[in-house]
């Protein structure tokens, strides 16, 4: 018997060794140590052997059976391998550039400046009670002109060089003083909040011009609003964004959607250099009294609210408070520029 159970056992072995399919290992296993298995068989004489041979039988059974299980593991084992493997070599990814990714040691990505003084934006007017809005990026005459008080026949609509859709009646938005219609349409005054996002215009780039830029749009509305509130506001807000008190000024500025409408200029000097031209007065901030006409657009009665708007040039705020002097620069992908600005 013991040598029978040695025979199965080879005999198993170089069964095993030809076998490629998980599924035949499973059906070899069961053949030889299954219920209804070779050895099973063999211990069915175990009844005629002597009591000295059953000593050595039982542990020897055990043995193989565990042999048996420990060879198919391995085999299992093996096969999946090399069944990943074959997927690996069949698929188009290029393992090779993990080791090559290794090689510059672990790279974590950061925030965009935009992204950062967005968001940093964003926090300041949610302190102050704002809400944050979103709009879509294609819009309609009527929100990007015709309800911010800028007619079909307006000489306005020629300050902005819209990229329009063929049809003529859709256009990448020209300015954030869309989510001014959208916020004021889907609430009901008092009510104020900021709108960020991206804008688009059809210009000729250079170092201070871009075909796509970013903005930040205001809006409060209540009754009895002021100028007084409006210049709150905004020196709050630079407090906060240069972490020091702005000395600011008001200017008369025209923009169709506010009377009256101002620029409102921060005093700037670089630091390091002396009173020269690198300091002096910053245009950053055109707002203004919401136009009684854009109101009205908004369902809003003008004879019961009134309130003020601004819109904040993102990319240029970015510009200014790291002194980059080309705006290219924030849409050039270049990591050496991103990295510089890496926070999380
Ligand atoms: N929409 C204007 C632009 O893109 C910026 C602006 C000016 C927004 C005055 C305002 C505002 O809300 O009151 O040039």
């Amino acid at each position: 018997m013991l040598q029978k159970m040695d025979e199965i056992f080879d005999d198993f072995q170089t069964k095993l060794q030809n076998l490629t399919k998980q599924a035949d290992v499973l059906s070899l296993k069961s053949s030889v140590i299954g219920k209804k298995g070779s050895l099973a068989e063999i211990l069915k004489s175990l009844k005629d052997a002597t009591p000295e041979q059953r000593k050595e039988i039982g542990p020897k059974s055990n043995q193989i059976k565990q042999d048996i299980e420990k060879n198919i593991m391995a085999k299992l084992q093996e096969i999946e391998l090399k069944e990943v493997n074959a997927k690996l070599a069949e698929s188009k990814l290029d393992f090779s550039l993990v080791d090559s990714v290794k090689d510059l040691g672990l790279q974590a990505g950061g925030l965009h400046p935009v992204s950062q003084i967005q968001r940093e934006i964003e926090d300041i007017f949610v302190s102050m009670g704002f809400d944050v809005l979103d709009g879509p990026h294609i819009e309609d005459d009527f929100h990007n002109f015709e309800a911010l008080n800028i007619p079909d026949t307006h000489p306005a609509r020629d300050m902005q060089d819209t990229f329009w859709f063929k049809d003529m009646e859709h256009l990448l938005r020209t300015h954030t003083s869309t989510i001014q219609v959208r916020g004021m349409q889907s609430r009901k005054p008092p009510f104020k909040f900021v709108g960020p996002g991206k804008v688009f215009r059809c210009e000729r780039t250079d170092a201070t011009h871009e075909m796509c830029f970013h903005q930040l749009e205001g809006m409060m509305v209540g009754k009895d609003i002021t100028v007084g509130n409006l210049i709150y506001f905004m020196k709050t807000l630079l407090k906060e964004i240069f972490k020091k008190d702005m000395e600011v000024r008001l200017r008369p500025g025209y923009f169709p959607f506010v009377e009256p409408g101002f620029e409102l200029d921060i005093r700037w000097k670089k630091p390091g250099k002396g009173e020269s031209k690198h300091s002096g007065w910053l245009e950053l901030l055109p707002c203004g009294m919401v136009h009684p006409n854009v109101l009205r657009a908004g369902g809003i009665d003008p004879e019961e609210y009134n309130g003020f708007a601004f819109g904040l040039g993102l990319d240029r705020l970015v510009m200014v408070k790291y002194m980059i002097e080309d705006i290219r620069h924030l849409h050039s992908g270049d990591l050496r520029f991103n990295k510089q600005f890496k926070a999380y």
